[in-house]
């Protein structure tokens, strides 16, 4: 049994990692202060678990570390402000909470946790290397870990997410080695399952189709993404973190099936059985990258994860969710 501190824990990713980990008689503490997130039904149940804790608290205030107590063998450090809508409306905080919090953990990890041992990992982003696309006009596809990252134009909101993972992985790197610890970094590609909210591309498509608008509108539909499941995504940020192989690494976490969003939706169409008579293509937003494809060769290589959901399965099981789940008014 082991001790684990999840950062952001009641997010998305935190959420159902709380969940697998508490499963495994695993010793979980979440930390977060609900800026995106909700005490919704499935929080209640997984904190109703008696080896799953809750500590809420702004993490990008210093005290706040001192209410999480020491000797965690794992720290999942996931907090931060994901949502692109976010990245447009509030870059400058994007960039504070990100950065700010990615500086207290590293420090109360080296001086307050007390377990030599202890490992700590860090949920970097493919945003961190998009803008090399923009930049140069070429990236490779798939793309592996090692390409630049890049900020092709800082003065276009949409980078600042980008830029405080570029500077997160770079402070993971340099802090473990200037101070000895064990730590990795994933970049999840397009995490996709119940429970992530309301204000993203799968959600938004339900709502669309059960409000049966028309014509309907496809913002990027020619854009490429590939689309991670949850159970595997927490599957594979798991056996990074537990792995010694992964120390000191960077792994990307996706899959390689690159699905054009025009399709994805044409597949939403199908699960919930409805057509728009009329679609409306719209060009995605400005600093979008059009294609996206993970080269996941390395974390098969040094721990054998892959993922296994096929996509239209780990859709039908969101959009069941989701159509139980209705978003609040
Ligand atoms: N979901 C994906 O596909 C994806 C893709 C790339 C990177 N990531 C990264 O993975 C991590 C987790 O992503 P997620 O999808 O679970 O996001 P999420 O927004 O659901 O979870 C982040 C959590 O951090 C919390 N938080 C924000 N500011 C805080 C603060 N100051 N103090 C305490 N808590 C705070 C939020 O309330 C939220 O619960 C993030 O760092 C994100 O950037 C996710």
């Amino acid at each position: 049994m082991s001790r684990v501190l999840i950062t952001g824990g009641t997010g998305f990713i935190g959420y159902h990692l709380a969940n697998r980990l508490s499963n495994q008689n695993h010793e979980i503490v979440l930390a977060d202060n609900f800026f995106r997130s909700e005490k919704d039904a499935d929080l209640i149940a997984l904190l109703e678990k008696p080896n799953v804790k809750l500590v809420e608290g702004d993490l990008t205030i210093k005290e706040s570390w001192d209410k999480l107590g020491d000797g965690y063998d794992y720290v999942y450090h996931l907090v931060g402000i994901n949502g692109t809508e976010l990245f447009y409306k509030i870059p400058h905080e994007v960039l504070r909470i990100g950065i700010e919090t990615t500086l207290h953990v590293l420090d109360w990890f080296r001086t307050k946790n007390n377990k030599p041992e202890a490992k700590i990992l860090y949920t970097s982003s493919n945003e961190a290397y998009a803008g090399a696309l923009e930049a140069f006009g070429k990236l490779p596809l798939p793309t592996p870990e090692n390409v630049p990252l890049v900020i092709s134009d800082p003065y276009n909101a949409r980078w600042s997410y980008a830029g405080q993972k570029l500077v997160g992985e770079l402070l993971f790197i340099h802090y473990s080695k200037a101070y000895n610890f064990r730590m990795s970094i994933v970049r999840p590609h397009n995490f996709y399952g119940p429970r992530e909210g309301y204000q993203h591309v799968i959600p938004e498509i339900i709502e669309r189709v059960q409000k049966k608008v028309e014509p309907f509108p496809i913002f990027g539909a020619d854009d490429t993404r590939s689309f991670c499941y949850i159970d595997d995504a927490i599957e594979a940020i798991q056996a990074v973190m537990e792995s010694s192989k992964t120390d000191g690494g960077t792994y990307h976490i996706g899959t390689h099936r690159e699905t054009v969003i025009k399709d994805l939706i044409e597949t939403m169409f199908k699960i919930l059985n409805w057509h728009p008579k009329e679609l409306d293509i719209k060009n995605s937003p400005a600093g979008s990258v059009k294609r996206r494809l993970p080269d996941v060769s390395k974390i098969k290589r040094d721990i054998g994860w892959e993922a296994k959901v096929e996509l239209e399965e780990g859709l039908q099981k969101m959009t069941e969710w989701y159509l139980a789940h209705p978003r609040k008014v």
